[in-house]
């Protein structure tokens, strides 16, 4: 029984999954109720919905830059993009100083904080978030640093609209731009130091992104001083993140990028303070991210 269920029961279902899911996904059919379960703030549960996502990742993962870029479109845009956008907003950012992230303290999860506070009170920086969202981590800086210039950048044109509306600051603005595009900002600005910084939205940009976005911005010329800092997520179930040739495939339209790999692929040095923190998991979403851990990265 079991032999059959290996070699043949098991096979033969995962074909015809697949066989179904490959038009099922692709054509804007029953679109209201495909975002129930594969938006990103779906909470979903039980077999019907495993099963639509793992196919949903199956034929997400295996399309082309094209075909996966049209299905974030038809599932993060719009109202998903703008929902998600409102409840991050909702979340005082920095929390309280007593505030913990699982067994960890929030800052010393989230060590970006203090480290652009240095960077901006010596420096005036033209300062890029990719993937702003709802704005508010660049909406504090800008707050705190007005001689700096504050640029937050999104896919989704609706999202920066709503981060515009939350914070209003002379030296701060948001536009639409993809990860893949924010050399290009840099390139047609004046300012000689630029940061760029991430939180959580880089997991969402494909692994040939990432990989164009290093290489151009390494190329970049006229700059005295480009700082990267990310801090996003990594998968851990088989290595570390940090010794993965490239990315990994998360689910749920998200990677695990090796930023090591990337800087060192195109000549950028790596900052001693990059570090893997452990563990990712708190009460709330212990079942999805049980092989995860945080992963900042700071260029040199
Ligand atoms: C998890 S949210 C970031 C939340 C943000 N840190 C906050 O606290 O508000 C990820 C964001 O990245 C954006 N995003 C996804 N792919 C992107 C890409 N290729 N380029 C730019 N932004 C992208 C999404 O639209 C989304 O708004």
């Amino acid at each position: 029984m079991n032999i059959a269920w290996e070699r043949v029961i098991k096979p033969g279902i995962k074909f015809a999954v697949m066989l179904v899911s490959w038009p099922f996904w692709r054509f804007p059919v029953l679109n209201t109720m495909k975002r129930e379960y594969v938006a990103v703030n779906s909470d979903r549960n039980g077999p019907f919905a495993m099963l639509m996502r793992w196919s949903f990742d199956h034929q997400f993962y295996k399309s082309n830059v094209a075909q996966r870029a049209a299905l974030q479109d038809q599932f993060m845009g719009g109202d998903t993009g703008v929902t998600w956008a409102d409840h991050y907003s909702s979340e005082p950012f920095p929390p309280d100083q007593n505030a913990r992230y699982g067994d960890l303290k929030w800052s010393d999860v989230y060590r970006f904080v203090e480290i652009l506070k240095d960077f901006l009170s010596r420096e005036n920086y033209l300062f890029l978030q990719i993937g702003s969202s709802s704005g508010r981590e660049i909406g504090y800086f800008a707050g705190l640093f007005p001689g700096s210039t504050f640029l937050g950048t999104d896919l989704y044109e609706d999202v920066c609209e709503f981060a515009a509306s939350r914070y209003q600051l002379d030296n701060l603005d948001f536009v639409p731009c993809q990860a893949v595009d924010i050399a290009e900002l840099i390139r047609n600005s004046a300012h000689r130091n630029v940061i760029v910084f991430s939180s959580g939205s880089l997991s969402y940009v494909f692994p040939e992104h990432v990989d164009e976005m290093f290489r151009q911005l390494s190329t970049l010329e006229n700059i005295d001083r480009l700082i990267l800092c990310f801090h996003e997520m990594g998968l851990t179930r088989n290595r570390p993140p940090d010794q993965v040739a490239g990315s990994l495939n998360v689910g749920n339209f998200t990677y695990s990028h090796n930023y090591r790999h990337y800087a060192g692929m195109n000549h950028i040095g790596v900052d001693e303070r990059t570090s893997l923190i452990y563990p990712f998991i708190t009460e709330e979403n212990k079942r999805r991210h049980k092989d995860t851990c945080h992963y900042f990265f700071l260029s040199e």
